[in-house]
């Protein structure tokens, strides 16, 4: 061998080294916690674009498979480069920004649920074929605290056609712009590093009445989407957080209706991370925030991040919420999973009773319907009037529209009953009022008395039953992963508190989370979609 050739060897060697090395210093994306990335940003193995560039590609890829996502963002490589650059700027020598700069969110991609508006490229249509092309004129109040934290926003995620309350039977993950939705939420979480959605009401998504329902509510709910209709409750990859923002989206009401975001993400820290971001008072819903905004603890949520935070909680367990039959996972599961709470210090209080929970479901099930038709219409067309352009302004519209269009909404098969029953309604007038006031009274009762006689710091349920009664009273509520069932539908332990007591439900689902880590990566298994 010539010396020539040996050291063109040896040099071709060389650079494979380092080529291999540069690879094992690549970021692993797959799973990256918020705070992972913001360690791979400042160590420089990661930059925000790649971040963009992996899930553009990835949605790329799944989307025709799963119709998760209704739109990208055109904007987001180059939201993504401004962040890096930003980024950079603050980490010059001569920078005398650099405390201003690059906070938990900075640079992270977050896909938004379509019924969350957004002033740019994007379209925000709740799924519906009839706001296609409609601009608002702002961005929701949770979209700009995002983008203000750096966040970059990837795209709109699908949803159940207008959250599900065109029609009595839902539509089951299907939206005319959409399609048919055959992802978990679990599974958007590989397509983003989190997301934000809210609820409408009480059969948005879940199974369950949640947040959306009062004035103020502070609420949040626990589930998971697109799932098919059985799984739906009881299938949570995913952590939730109650917040105390104004949601200014579609359904910007006169303060009715819940409407704040939701974050979605892999880690309580994460959740904690977008909440931090997403918090505070808000000019435009000044009533209901100034209210909620008194909860925000100084110096944000991520110091109740607490490994022992389990330890002396006193932790209520009302009657009937962990029926399982004997022997099946959920049973053998969820008795673990007291017994970890117990160990980590905790005190379980069992055998509790709610007052009035028939009442409130019956409730709930009834007067509630005509409350939220009434707000329903009522909130809507104050949105649909606000817009800078749109092709509908109001309710009755969309009803031509969904008329002129049988095809496209699939009239046939879902109709959309409740948009007719809200049609005929004329506003909160006496009949609504005094439900609102019957369920706050039911849960002043109820729960709120429970907690309060019993001084407990959160009640745990594996179901949604309690998000219903949290969600009457406004409270705050978080889910955690709690195991796998059948074919690894995954189901969540939620643990839920009064107002104000998100300090001590993030220490309790931290310190749960960190005992048990129960939650794997999502798997795309072959045919479970
Ligand atoms: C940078 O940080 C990431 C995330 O912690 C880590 O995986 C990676 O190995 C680090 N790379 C370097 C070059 O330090
Ligand atoms: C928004 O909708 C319009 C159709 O009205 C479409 O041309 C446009 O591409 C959509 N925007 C995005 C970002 O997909
Ligand atoms: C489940 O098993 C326990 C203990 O073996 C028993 O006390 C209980 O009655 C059983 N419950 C049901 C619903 O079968
Ligand atoms: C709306 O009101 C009209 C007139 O009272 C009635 O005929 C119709 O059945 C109502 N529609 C619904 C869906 O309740």
């Amino acid at each position: 061998m010539s010396r020539r050739r040996l050291q063109l060897l040896l040099l071709a060697a060389v650079v494979l080294v380092h080529a291999a090395a540069a690879a094992g210093r690549a970021f692993q994306i797959e799973e990256a916690t918020v705070d992972d990335i913001q360690i791979g940003f400042r160590n420089g193995s990661l930059t925000s674009k790649q971040l963009v560039l992996f899930y553009l590609d990835r949605i790329a890829r799944l989307n025709p498979l799963l119709h998760a996502v209704i739109e990208v963002n055109p904007d987001a490589l180059a939201q993504a480069s401004r962040a890096d650059a930003e980024r950079r700027r603050a980490a010059s020598p001569s920078s005398s920004s650099s405390g201003s700069c690059c906070g938990g969110l900075h640079g992270v991609p977050v896909l938004l649920k379509d019924s969350i508006a957004t002033r740019d490229r994007l379209n925000t249509t709740a799924g519906s074929l009839a706001l296609l092309g409609s601009v608002v004129r702002r961005d929701a109040g949770v979209v700009r605290r995002l983008r203000r934290a750096g966040a970059v926003v990837l795209g709109k995620a699908n949803l159940d056609e207008w959250a599900n309350f065109r029609t009595i039977q839902g539509t089951g993950g299907w939206s005319a712009r959409g399609g048919q939705g055959r992802v978990r939420l679990s599974y958007l979480l590989s397509l983003a590093n989190f997301a934000i959605g809210f609820f409408h009401h009480k059969k948005s998504i879940c199974s369950i009445s949640c947040s959306m329902r009062f004035k103020h509510r502070i609420s949040h709910c626990s589930c998971s989407e697109h799932g098919g209709r059985d799984t739906r409750d009881r299938n949570r990859w995913i952590h939730t957080l109650p917040i105390v923002v104004e949601f200014s989206g579609w359904d910007q009401t006169n303060g009715w209706v819940d409407k704040q975001g939701w974050p979605i993400c892999r880690t309580v820290t994460d959740a904690v991370h977008v909440l931090d971001a997403i918090v505070g008072y808000d000019s435009r819903d000044a009533k209901a925030t100034r209210a909620a905004s008194k909860y925000i603890p100084p110096g944000g949520y991520r110091q109740f991040l607490k490994p022992d935070g389990l330890k002396g909680k006193r932790i209520g367990i009302p009657n009937g919420f962990f029926n399982f039959p004997n022997g099946t996972v959920q049973q053998i599961v969820y008795q673990r999973l007291l017994d970890t709470v117990r160990k980590q210090g905790a005190v379980v209080i069992e055998n509790l009773d709610i007052a009035n929970l028939a009442v409130i479901q019956d409730v709930l099930n009834n007067g509630e319907q005509i409350v939220l038709a009434a707000e329903f219409k009522s909130s809507l067309n104050t949105y649909l009037s606000d817009l800078s352009y749109s092709p509908v302004r109001s309710l009755a519209d969309i009803i031509a529209f969904n008329n002129a269009h049988p095809i496209e909404e699939r009239l046939k098969n879902f109709g959309q009953l409740i948009f007719l029953v809200a049609e005929n309604t004329t506003g909160i007038g006496a009949l609504e009022g005094a439900v609102i006031r019957q369920l706050n009274k039911l849960s002043a009762d109820g729960l709120e008395k429970l907690m309060q006689d019993e001084q407990l710091d959160a009640i745990i349920t594996p179901n949604d039953l309690v998000s219903t009664v949290l969600a009457i009273g406004g409270m705050p509520a978080i889910t955690v992963p709690a195991g796998y069932g059948k074919m690894g539908v995954p189901f969540g332990i939620c643990f839920g508190g009064l107002k104000g007591y998100e300090p001590r439900l993030i220490e309790m689902a931290y310190a749960f989370e960190q005992a048990t880590k129960v939650r794997k990566a999502p798997k795309f298994l072959h045919g479970t979609f």
